[in-house]
């Protein structure tokens, strides 16, 4: 495996897989790997000849007073876990790299990006399709694979690829739960014991709302009631730590009011210095 920092060292290498015909499939990281990571790397290294995973902090999609500084890097134990699943290749740039002394561009999918998380993190979907769409420039990858977990985050990305001709399949992955029900997230990291038995209450909501829609129910406002009911039955979780609980098409992310087919339903909340997101699709 090796483990390359200079962006035109991988395209070049990557060029030369393409020149042999090689499938070229790639997971970009922000590192902290767990298993939802490595369940798009083990679907990757299964569809794939090459497998290319970036790891990569990306500055510009944190926004001031956010956890960027923070966030758990841990190169070492992220590299053995790639070994393992046999990756060929990390690509782990420096923030200079990406955005040398002078760098002005950026690309922003309008209207997706500015609801849902966006309206709470301004900037922080703009800072994701900008690197987004360098790595897959820099790594040329045949499929990219992303995580439900992000679920706003995938349909921005799959709509940025749509509108700019990019010529890379998006394949979402479904999104991966501790045994007890809790979304995986390298941000899990900073909950102590208590308020991770209070984040268990997301999922608990969601699988609550589901069975309600499954028995017939169609009325959002009565879903939304239900997830507010258990989500502030804890002890910890207050309503002004809910920044929002949404119902929505799964393809455009548009309120529902009444669900006639397929919906979303998407939950952010704050537990302690943490910021969690969950969904389910139904
Ligand atoms: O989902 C993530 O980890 C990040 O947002 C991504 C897609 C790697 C871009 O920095």
């Amino acid at each position: 495996m090796e483990i390359i920092s200079n962006p035109e060292k991988v395209f070049r290498k990557i060029q030369g897989y393409k020149l042999k015909r090689k499938q070229v499939g790639f997971i970009p990281t922000m590192g902290a790997l767990h298993e939802g990571h490595l369940s798009l790397i083990r679907k990757a290294r299964k569809e794939n000849d090459i497998v290319v995973v970036s790891i990569f902090v990306n500055p510009i999609q944190f926004g001031q007073g956010e956890d960027y500084n923070a966030y758990p890097r841990v190169k070492n134990a992220d590299s053995a876990k790639c070994k393992k699943e046999k990756v060929d290749m990390i690509f782990y740039p420096k923030a200079r790299d990406i955005y040398p002394d002078g760098y002005l561009t950026y690309v922003e999918v309008e209207r997706l990006s500015n609801c849902l998380c966006g309206r709470y993190r301004e900037g922080h979907f703009k800072g994701v399709t900008t690197v987004v769409l360098k790595l897959l420039n820099i790594v040329h990858p045949d499929t990219a694979y992303f995580g439900l977990k992000d679920y706003q985050q995938f349909i921005i990305i799959r709509k940025m690829v749509r509108d700019l001709n990019l010529n890379v399949k998006i394949k979402p992955m479904p999104l991966i739960r501790e045994t007890d029900g809790l979304a995986m997230s390298s941000r899990n990291k900073y909950l102590d014991n208590d308020q991770r038995k209070e984040a268990l209450l997301l999922s608990r909501s969601l699988f609550s709302v589901k069975k309600m829609i499954q028995n017939g129910e169609k009325r959002a406002v009565k879903l939304k009631k239900e997830v507010y009911r258990i989500l502030l039955s804890g002890r910890l979780l207050k309503k002004r730590y809910i920044d929002y609980i949404s119902i929505a098409d799964p393809d455009n992310l548009d309120d529902l009011k009444i669900i006639h087919g397929h919906c979303v339903i998407l939950i952010a909340v704050w537990i302690g210095k943490a910021r969690l997101i969950d969904n389910i699709i139904i």
